[in-house]
């Protein structure tokens, strides 16, 4: 029901989720901020150091490289991943939203990998992520769900994702790097799961 909810204000009255949206960050930011801060400074400095990436906010990268990342990713790779849009103006917005907390892998000039949990001020947090075609199947996607573990538990999130059993890369990162539990089986072929902290 919030779903079709969600969906409807954003698809037919913009204006609304984008007010919504504000109030959100505004309130995200007043409970989580200076937590949010410290873990992320933590986190993202020891990912950075065991993975020889740079692992940062997505802030803090240009928009036009960000915008590229995603351009150059096969048609393939959107099936299951629609998160947003990724035209400038919607990734610039998604940069100052303080409730969407979004880091990237970069790997000397190139983008390696994006990932981020859409958090909501009550407590909750969505992950997605996404790895550049050239870099898949050497653990990245099982690695950023760990470091989206590591900062929305830090900072006392329940964390949420939905995944089809038939995108088998996600579906089997999401298994290997978090305890899940499957709360509803959705149309699809889609699981709707929490993730535990263990
Ligand atoms: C899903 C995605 C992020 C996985 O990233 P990745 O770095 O390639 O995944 P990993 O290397 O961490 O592998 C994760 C698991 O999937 C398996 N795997 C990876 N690629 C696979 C493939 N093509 N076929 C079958 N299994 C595969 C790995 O063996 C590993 O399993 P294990 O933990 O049991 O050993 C990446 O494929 C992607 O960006 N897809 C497009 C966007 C998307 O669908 N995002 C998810 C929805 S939010």
């Amino acid at each position: 029901m919030l779903y079709a909810i969600a969906h409807f204000l954003r698809d037919r009255m913009p204006w609304v989720w984008d007010l919504v949206d504000a109030i959100n960050s505004w309130l995200f930011s007043l409970r989580y901020g200076r937590k949010l801060h410290a873990v992320e400074e933590t986190v993202l400095k020891k990912y950075s150091q065991e993975t020889g990436f740079k692992v940062c906010r997505m802030r803090e990268v240009d928009v036009a490289r960000i915008v590229e990342f995603f351009a150059r990713q096969p048609e393939e790779a959107f099936t299951y991943f629609k998160p947003h849009k990724f035209d400038a103006k919607s990734v610039m917005k998604l940069q100052k939203n303080r409730s969407f907390l979004a880091y990237l892998l970069v790997d000397e000039s190139k983008i390696a990998g994006y990932c981020f949990n859409r958090s909501f001020f009550h407590g909750k947090g969505f992950r997605g992520r996404m790895v550049d075609a050239d870099y898949r199947g050497k653990g990245l996607g099982t690695l950023m769900n760990r470091l989206l573990n590591e900062i929305g538990f830090g900072i006392g999130l329940r964390l949420f994702e939905t995944v089809s059993r038939d995108n088998v890369a996600s579906y089997r990162s999401a298994m290997s790097a978090s305890n899940v539990r499957v709360l509803k089986e959705l149309e699809d072929n889609e699981l709707f799961l929490e993730i535990v902290n263990r």
